[in-house]
């Protein structure tokens, strides 16, 4: 088997926020002025991962590029939306079609700036986090979570205007990360890694003596558990709660299901410095099962990776790197998924330390020559 991961994004400098860099709001930085989720992407090659520069859609880009944009597995679409630190419209949402070309950009109204890292997308609709993560130009921390603000979600038929966007109120929380969205009759569920506030280890706001300051996370107040919430369209009502009362983090689907609802889905196990096994979820059953990197080894997200001629949603692997302190090495795993807590299948033995928190992509030998020059 080929494995073939792209680096995304080093999870420490991803969630960067972009006022660190005065020129994000430029629409062609200088390169020196790069800023992940705060400017546009980068066109890189596979597998060299050589990078060619910044990538503008031909100049139509108009703001900055989310670092999770999502695929339609049925039209090839790749949505995206942005968001300003100063300067209205705080977040702006487009539609590229699966001939690369932007086809639509649609301002959204908020509020205030805030931070959105993540988003989700159904067949007919996209769902918007407008949670209390507030750039602020006060003085204090230019970064604040606010949760007096409350929180809401919005919902946006894929090609609507922003006049068209349903808001639902919802606890006040933090999001890095979602799961998945899907349809389901006259609601809209949104699946997600929900913390009660934003995680006081990553930085940004002002430490207190009940934060922990040795880079362990709190279980009182860094905790993200995967939690649902169901949106209906017709009554404008919204519940939510979680789904597990063990902290999860990075979730990942079979990306051939984006937007569906999938049985299965699978997460990063938090503990430690950083996550201390795999956790797979049968989200119909309500159970799951763990697959535990051993005493003293540390892993980061698993990447869901199909296999070839599968036989279903949870026929292939999860690949991650593992890092393992006793021996200061680390390995890229993988792990059957219809076999999760046996060993894994294979472990290949890296030259160097990976940093722990990396995004990974799987891409395809045929999507490898399909690939652009
Ligand atoms: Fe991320």
């Amino acid at each position: 088997m080929a494995l073939r991961l792209r680096a995304r994004l080093p999870l420490p400098i991803a969630h960067l926020p972009p006022f660190a860099y005065p020129h994000c709001e430029s629409k062609k930085p200088a390169a020196k002025d790069l800023c992940y989720e705060g400017g546009p992407p980068h066109r890189i090659t596979a597998p060299e991962l050589d990078t060619l520069g910044l990538y503008t859609f031909g100049d139509k880009l108009a703001h900055p590029f989310t670092a999770h944009p999502k695929v339609d597995p049925t039209t090839g679409a790749l949505l995206c939306f942005g968001y300003s630190v100063r300067t209205q419209p705080y977040l702006q949402y487009s539609v590229i079609d699966a001939q690369g070309d932007i086809v639509s950009t649609t301002p959204i109204d908020l509020p205030r700036p805030i931070m959105m890292h993540d988003f989700a997308i159904t067949p007919r609709y996209t769902l918007f986090m407008d949670l209390p993560m507030v750039f602020t130009m006060n003085e204090g921390p230019r970064l604040q979570f606010a949760s007096a603000l409350g929180a809401r979600v919005g919902i946006l038929p894929r090609h609507g205007t922003g006049d068209e966007i349903k808001w639902f109120e919802v606890s006040p929380c933090w999001v890095f990360h979602t799961l998945n969205a899907y349809e389901d009759g006259d609601e809209v569920v949104l699946l997600a890694c929900r913390f009660t506030q934003y995680p006081a280890v990553l930085g940004f706001q002002p430490r207190t003596p009940t934060h922990p300051t040795d880079g362990k996370m709190s279980a009182a107040t860094d905790a993200p558990f995967l939690s649902r919430w169901r949106f209906n369209l017709k009554t404008g009502q919204a519940t939510e709660g979680p789904l597990d009362d063990i902290p999860t983090e990075f979730p990942r689907i079979n990306e051939a299901l984006t937007g569906k609802q999938t049985r299965f889905g699978y997460c990063g196990r938090s503990g430690g410095e950083m996550f201390d096994g795999l956790i797979k979820y049968d989200l119909d059953k309500g159970t799951s099962e763990h697959h535990p990197h051993g005493k003293g080894r540390m892993g980061g997200e698993g990447v869901f990776v199909p296999r070839p001629d599968s036989t279903g949603e949870d026929d292939g692997w999860l690949v991650t790197y593992v890092h393992d302190a006793a021996s200061s090495k680390s390995e890229l795993v993988v792990v059957e998924t219809r076999d999760f807590r046996a060993s894994p299948v294979a472990r290949v033995l890296l030259p160097g330390r990976v940093p722990y928190g990396l995004h990974g992509t799987w891409i395809t030998s045929a999507e490898l020559a399909r690939q652009q020059r």
